[in-house]
């Protein structure tokens, strides 16, 4: 066979193999070995958010560090000296992970051996929507953990908050996830917490010729400095600055259209026509978000798990086997 020939061949066996993987997963995976597992998740994720409203949003980004990285194969929640979690770009910023090992430690007190840690991520994601007032859909099952984590990976694959259009349509391209999906996945925004780190450039330093970005709304912009002094990194604030930091909606998509999204990242996903289609999609009333999010979700959640025989089951979250 000449190298085109085997080029395709390789890549008819690639998709044979995710599609196997996909195969693979299902809700009712875990029916017969823990039925009580997945309950049990949902509820040691709301005994945390009762006591911590801001760790619902927390929780639903671990799942995308997860699998943006290497697959959703918990390499996200593994200690080392160079794994992910010392990564820049969740270190220090991404939270959570205590609530993950008490889930962790409370399914093995039902079912040894069984729930990986990956699935715990899964679950906990979609639980932490439906705790702050999302729309709930059936978690695809079955996923095994990693053994392997890499600050490198992390630093290569998580997308950047000052990344243009392109760069961020690459970003998801490469993992299978499409324009619509960037833009419906990013409407997570509408919740949670950032570092004023984040902003120091959009707001004092963004060129040599203007100082604060124009594509902010000047009077958001103005409102953003009082909460963000200039060279303060440590600060959070919320993502969405006209609620709650765990009120689930559509607001993020009125947000991005007025120039009060926090971040580059963001106000790109209106700066090209396939993109702002979809913003604009989102924000009618009655929006399609929330059917679109369990959707899009269940897509990521499926990017490069590992089934069958391959992986392992964790014991503990934090450590492979
Ligand atoms: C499109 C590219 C994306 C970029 C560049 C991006 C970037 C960021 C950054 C910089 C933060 C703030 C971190 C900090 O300052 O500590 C953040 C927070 C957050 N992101 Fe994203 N993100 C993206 C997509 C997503 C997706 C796809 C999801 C979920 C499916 C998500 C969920 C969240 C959540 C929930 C928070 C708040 C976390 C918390 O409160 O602890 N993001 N993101």
């Amino acid at each position: 066979m000449n190298s085109t020939g085997s080029k395709w061949l390789l890549s008819l066996l690639l998709l044979a193999v995710v599609a196997a993987a996909d195969a693979q997963l299902y809700e009712s995976f875990y029916a017969a070995k823990c039925p009580q597992g997945p309950a049990k998740v949902a509820e040691v994720v709301k005994s945390w958010i009762a006591k911590d409203r801001t760790l619902a949003p927390a929780l639903l980004r671990l799942h995308f560090h997860d699998c943006f990285v290497r697959g959703c194969d918990a390499s996200v929640l593994l200690n080392g000296a160079t794994s992910e979690k010392e990564a820049p770009p969740n270190k220090g910023s991404l939270r959570g992970f205590n609530v993950i090992d008490d889930i962790k430690a409370k399914v093995e007190a039902l079912c040894p051996g069984v729930i990986s840690c990956s699935d715990i991520l899964a679950l906990a994601g979609r639980d932490a929507i439906v705790a702050m007032g999302g729309t709930n859909w059936s978690v695809p099952l079955g996923r095994r953990d990693g053994v392997l984590s890499l600050a490198s990976e992390a630093n290569a694959d998580l997308p950047s908050p000052f990344s243009t259009f392109a760069s961020l349509v690459s970003n998801f391209g490469k993992k299978g996830l499409s324009t619509s999906d960037l833009v419906v996945l990013s409407g997570s925004h509408t919740v949670g917490l950032a570092h004023c780190a984040v902003m120091q450039p959009r707001l004092y330093n963004f060129s040599s010729t203007v100082k604060t970005d124009p594509a902010l709304d000047p009077t958001f912009a103005t409102a953003l400095k009082k909460l963000c002094k200039q060279g303060d990194v440590a600060t959070l604030i919320k993502m969405d600055q006209s609620k709650a930091v765990d009120t689930w909606d559509p607001n993020y998509y009125s947000n991005v259209l007025r120039g009060r999204s926090l971040f580059t990242s963001d106000d790109q996903l209106k700066r090209n026509p396939a993109g702002v289609k979809v913003v604009q999609q989102m924000n009618k009333a009655p929006s399609p978000f929330n059917k679109a999010f369990g959707d899009a979700m269940v897509k990521m959640g499926k990017i490069g798990v590992l089934t069958g025989t391959n992986g392992q089951i964790r014991k503990k979250c934090f450590v492979k086997n």
